[in-house]
């Protein structure tokens, strides 16, 4: 989260003043704070429906319900991601499948296109530090092999692919509000889709499948569980939402900054980006050329790869243990066996070469959207340094 004032207290204490804290229905003055929300990512992503919920982890798990994947299903997710984008998979009963990024940081469309097999149901596509997915290739791709695209832009709220917000343009999408996201509201997230019965069916199962649900529209219900938006979130949600064009704007700007002052830096490069307008401009990713390259940027700088950052372990598969040991709550070996059915995925700390050597040649430069010259110039300089011969 990067700014917050008056606004987030005001709306709060207007909820919590109205006594009606629940987002299906209040009392009389009840402030329908969470539709609001939802109504604002709506109108700026251009996505017909939103979901709010009270994680993005139940927004993927939402979404990949509504999708009807589940046992003996294989999703295919990115090396280079939150575990929890792997957890959603398996939370739904399905086996993930780890697949190699490019050096945008971003899911590699040709290992997709490798690890498809006849269990694939979908994909999920994650925008990692605000980089935008080789779209195109990705809907190309999901087409052809009919299989649904879930975009994971839980580090990317707002931004967008040659001009589409970035969730909004796969089958469904989710983002995150929690604390360390561009926007907050402490915990929190939300669906987004254009396909109306996908959005129902979430709505369902975020919802303990309340038997009204979906009976209008002729959806059947089925179990799910509750990951509801509170109206105290949904106030902070709301005034957040007011706030993401700004600091989009402003990260966008300051990172554009850096990249001017990091003239002539070959062999060393900028991350490559699939829309590097698009981009949330949150991270700076700096490449080495090689091992060597990286080991004396790192001496020079004081900065650790993403490999070697311990802080972020959890954001590559490498430091997955429960899922590359297969192993479940219940010792059950679910998902990945169910009664004489045992998937054929493996795993293993190695199965990602393309993945280690990116990550271990990359160097992220978190962007402060309200940096000064002097800031933007302090990372310039640093990083300048690290790569002096
Ligand atoms: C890529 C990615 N996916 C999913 C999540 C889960 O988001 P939440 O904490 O809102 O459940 C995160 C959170 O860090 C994330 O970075």
């Amino acid at each position: 989260m990067y700014r917050h004032g008056k606004e987030e207290i005001e709306n709060v204490g207007r909820i919590v003043a109205s006594g009606s804290w629940f987002r299906y229905y209040g009392s009389g003055s009840h402030c329908h704070a969470v539709e609001t929300f939802e109504e604002k990512m709506s109108k700026y992503s251009g996505a017909k429906h939103i979901l709010a919920t009270s994680s993005c982890t139940g927004a993927l798990i939402s979404s990949l319900a509504a999708m009807g994947v589940g046992p003996k299903d294989e999703v295919i997710v990115p090396a280079y991601t939150f575990i929890a984008t792997a957890a959603a998979v398996i939370a739904v009963g399905a086996v993930p499948v780890i697949a190699e990024i490019d050096e945008t940081l971003t899911i590699d469309i040709n290992d997709i296109r490798r690890k498809i097999s006849p269990r694939t149901k979908a994909v999920v596509v994650v925008h990692m530090l605000g980089y935008p997915c080789n779209m195109d290739e990705i809907i190309k791709l999901a087409a052809e092999k009919k299989i649904m695209v879930l975009e994971d832009a839980a580090q990317s709220v707002g931004a967008s692919y040659k001009g589409k917000t970035l969730g909004a343009i796969g089958d469904m999408g989710c983002c995150s509000l929690q604390w360390h996201k561009i926007i907050s509201s402490g915990e929190g997230g939300c669906v987004l889709t254009n396909n109306e019965s996908l959005y129902e069916r979430a709505a369902i199962y975020h919802d303990d499948a309340h038997c009204f649900r979906g009976i209008d529209k002729g959806i059947p219900s089925f179990p799910g569980v509750n990951y509801r938006m509170s109206e105290i979130a949904g106030a902070l949600a709301c005034v957040q939402m007011d706030r993401l064009p700004g600091i989009l704007a402003d990260l966008r700007n300051v990172k554009k900054k850096i990249i001017a002052s990091l003239v002539n830096i070959a062999p060393f490069k900028v991350a490559p980006s699939y829309d590097s307008d698009g981009d949330a401009g949150t991270t700076m990713t700096i490449l080495a050329p090689s091992m060597v390259a990286a080991g004396s940027f790192k001496e020079k700088t004081g900065a650790s790869s993403i490999f070697s950052n311990q802080g972020t372990n959890w954001h590559y598969y490498y430091h997955w243990d429960y899922i590359l040991e297969k192993r479940s709550a219940s010792g059950s070996g679910f998902p990945w066996k169910l009664g004489d059915w045992e998937s054929p995925v493996k795993y293993s700390k190695d199965m990602c070469p393309a993945t280690l050597d990116i990550l271990s040649r990359s160097f992220n430069f978190g962007i402060n959207p309200s940096a000064s010259d002097s800031d933007v110039k302090a990372v310039a300089d640093k990083i300048l340094n690290g790569i002096k011969p």
